[in-house]
């Protein structure tokens, strides 16, 4: 599920929504570690929530299993969005030019994982984009991309909908 970033968007009226390698295979993907819920009742789900804020918001989403096409895309989406959600999936433990990304454009970003990372192998418990986020969500499945969005909603003054 690629998507390719919109061309032009209005100042902070969307969310952008960033899911990195392999997550695009949620659903079927180690069910016992990532649950059975798919990228696209996730971004589905975040959609409703985003639509029913006062006033509503968008989700721009974009997955990509390369690395640069998710440096582009905190480029040309991340500046003018009112936050910014990511899931990078194993880049969380090694991409310095996704940290740089966002270290770059300076937009609000929460880090997201379904697992939590800290209680699984050694390799996975050290996020380099973590110091550039301003939290962390781990473990709790999709709730987690929930709590991320309803935290950029409210810091945006967006009062949450019915979702
Ligand atoms: C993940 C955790 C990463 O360690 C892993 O490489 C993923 C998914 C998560 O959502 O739990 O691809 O980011």
């Amino acid at each position: 599920m690629t998507t390719e970033p919109a061309a032009e968007r209005t100042e902070g009226d969307y969310v952008l929504v960033l899911n990195g390698p392999n997550l695009n295979l949620l659903g079927t993907r180690e069910p016992g570690v990532y649950g059975s819920t798919t990228l696209a009742e996730i971004v589905a789900d975040l959609e409703a929530i985003a639509l029913s804020a006062d006033p509503p918001l968008e989700i721009e989403h974009v997955q990509s299993n390369h690395e640069g096409h998710l440096v582009d895309a905190i480029q040309t989406l991340g500046p003018n969005a009112a936050g910014i959600i990511i899931n990078p999936g194993a880049l969380t433990h090694y991409s310095i030019a996704l940290r740089d990304a966002l270290a770059a454009i300076g937009t609000a970003a929460i880090e997201v994982h379904l697992s939590n990372i800290h209680a699984r192998e050694e390799f996975r418990h050290h996020s380099v984009v973590a110091p550039v986020a301003l939290g962390q969500i781990a473990g709790l499945g999709p709730d987690g991309y929930r709590l991320a969005l309803h935290y950029l909603m409210a810091r945006c003054q967006r009062s949450p909908g019915a979702n």
